[in-house]
């Protein structure tokens, strides 16, 4: 089966596409938008559909609308209940709705050819689930969906045996909802909903959870697998921030509080699935799902041998989990995604095209690890732009700003570069076989979701990635898979002795990650970035 399918109805609007049983094709419409998360999470914007990522993907494909025998729509009308029945003040709620039914006449018009019978709705919480334990390199597994809200609920318990078939254990009814909640939190300190909420998880280790008896009577687990999430009276625990003030310490220890809290109702809940289902590994999605702290921590202390998370866990991942979820039904069980570097590619012939109209002058070294390490180890900074880019909010190593992590000056000059605030960590990438030795935590860890211990030795040696906790989101890079990039790492070892690198978003403040060739050119020529590497081609600041 040839199986388009769409994200669209509340934020990060993106488009994937399975042909039997293979994920062949993800991207995010803000890469090609170049607007951030696509559109604001407003039920006005709900008709807004991912129509340039869906046409790429078909396009990757060599497929024409007509050609396809679904296209999968991550939210069913059919399951919303009146706002004022779950408890929700949206009053323009139902616009959702009204335009996830047109849905079909919408897309046939965004992709001609399409017939709009084809389209299915797949309940949102569903494709969540599918995206984390039908796109896992594990055949069974029970999966935890936490998000924001879908059409009624907030929240999946349940498994997926070795068939693909779902059964769904438990659901939590909205209002409550975990994603909420840390969303108001994130509104309450000052930063942007459904958006900057990883900001709130890196303030949240300066601060102390000083308000966990008020957030544990607030929030608890109610024993059936679901739990309640009670109004907060945020102004009560810290004023309100006004965005771009400076934060205090009692905005921290708010953080911190919440952060604790959740983190302690996702280990009870985990719980309660693992004796629901007995599964050995636990698959997860959600915009929850991103927060790498919590995941860490239901890695380590979680009653599951293995945590799985799928990398574009946000809303963004239910098109492909929408996708996967019909292929499923069909009796097309998908095989593993091979990685999340799912999205654009260029040929040398292209790039060398891009450089020339740009007329920059470029080389094509021969040993091409060897020459930009020589750049990292003397302090430059580097734009490294290779193969397919990235499916989900984290830079793998195929859009990404590199640098030297062994001096902190470098995070001073990468937030700056990018323009954003101090306080938010850089990361790591290190080699597979090189990780155990610098970290401790869960490995293999190929997608960032996952907060590592950096071992005592090297807490000194590579600073600029190790958070004020001790702690770093350390990316493991399997050289069978990405073999540039593990050159890269093992010619800057010889060079430095560190087998690191800071590994940060190609972007910059407020911006989606660079996707295509004039992008990276744009970021080039407009910020303080020593060296530029397109694909093969190597190109310096004069
Ligand atoms: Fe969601």
């Amino acid at each position: 089966m040839r199986i388009l399918g769409v994200n669209a109805v509340y934020h990060d609007p993106a488009a994937a596409l399975v042909v039997d049983g293979e994920v062949v094709a993800a991207a995010e419409e803000e890469r090609f938008s170049r607007r951030k998360h696509g559109k604001r999470p407003v039920p006005f914007a709900a008709w807004e559909l991912p129509e340039q990522s869906a046409a790429w993907c078909l396009r990757q494909a060599g497929l024409t609308p007509a050609d396809l025998d679904a296209v999968t729509y991550s939210y069913d009308p059919a399951l919303v209940r009146p706002p004022e029945e779950l408890g929700l003040r949206d009053s323009w709620d139902h616009l959702r709705t009204t335009y996830a039914r047109r849905a079909p006449q919408f897309l046939a018009g965004a992709l001609p050819g399409l017939d709009p019978d084809v389209v299915r709705f797949v309940p949102h919480h569903v494709a969540h689930a599918a995206s984390a334990a039908l796109a896992a390199p594990h055949p069974a597994s029970a999966v935890l969906v936490l998000d924001g809200r879908g059409e009624a609920v907030s929240h999946l318990a349940g498994r997926y045996d070795a068939d693909g078939v779902l059964t769904v254990l438990a659901s939590q009814s909205l209002p409550h909802s975990l994603g909420l909640l840390y969303e108001d939190v994130t509104e309450h300190l000052g930063f942007l909903r459904s958006s900057d909420e990883y900001k709130v998880m890196a303030l949240a280790s300066y601060g102390i959870p000083r308000h966990l008896p008020a957030l544990r009577e607030a929030v608890r687990v109610t024993g059936d697998g679901g739990f309640v999430t009670e109004p907060v009276a945020w102004d009560a625990l810290a004023k309100r921030r006004a965005p771009g003030q400076e934060w205090t310490a009692e905005h921290a220890d708010l953080a911190a509080s919440v952060q604790t809290r959740l983190e302690e109702v996702l280990l009870e809940l985990a719980r309660w699935l693992h004796a629901a289902t007995g599964e050995r590994v636990l698959t997860m999605a959600g915009g929850l799902a991103l927060n790498c702290v919590a995941n860490s921590r239901l890695a380590a202390e979680g009653p599951f041998d293995e945590v799985w998370v799928q990398p574009a866990p946000g809303d963004a991942g239910t098109a492909l989990g929408g996708a996967l979820q019909v292929a499923a039904e069909a009796g097309e069980r998908a095989a593993p995604m091979p990685g999340a570097d799912l999205g654009r590619s260029w040929t040398d012939a292209e790039l060398a095209a891009w450089l020339d109209t740009a007329r920059w002058p470029y080389e094509r070294p021969d040993d091409l690890g060897d020459t930009v390490a020589a750049v990292l180890a003397a302090d430059g900074v580097v734009a490294w732009f290779a193969g397919r880019s990235e499916y989900g909010p984290r830079a793998l190593g195929h859009r990404s700003l590199l640098a030297n992590p062994g001096r902190r000056e470098t995070l001073r000059r990468l937030n700056d570069v990018k323009g954003r605030e101090q306080f938010r960590p850089v990361a790591p990438m290190v080699r597979l076989d090189r990780a155990a030795d610098v970290f401790s935590g869960p490995l293999p860890s190929p997608y960032m979701l996952f907060v590592h211990r950096v071992r005592r030795e090297w807490v000194n040696r590579i600073p600029a990635v190790v958070h004020v906790d001790g702690t770093a989101r350390a990316q493991t890079v399997d050289p069978t898979a990405e073999p540039a990039l593990a050159a890269l790492l093992a010619a800057f070892e010889r060079r430095t002795g560190l087998p690191c690198l800071v590994n940060t978003s190609l972007n910059t403040a407020g911006r989606p990650m660079v996707d295509d060739p004039r992008d990276a050119l744009e970021l080039f020529g407009s910020t303080p970035v020593d060296v530029l590497v397109l694909g093969p081609y190597v190109v310096r600041r004069p």
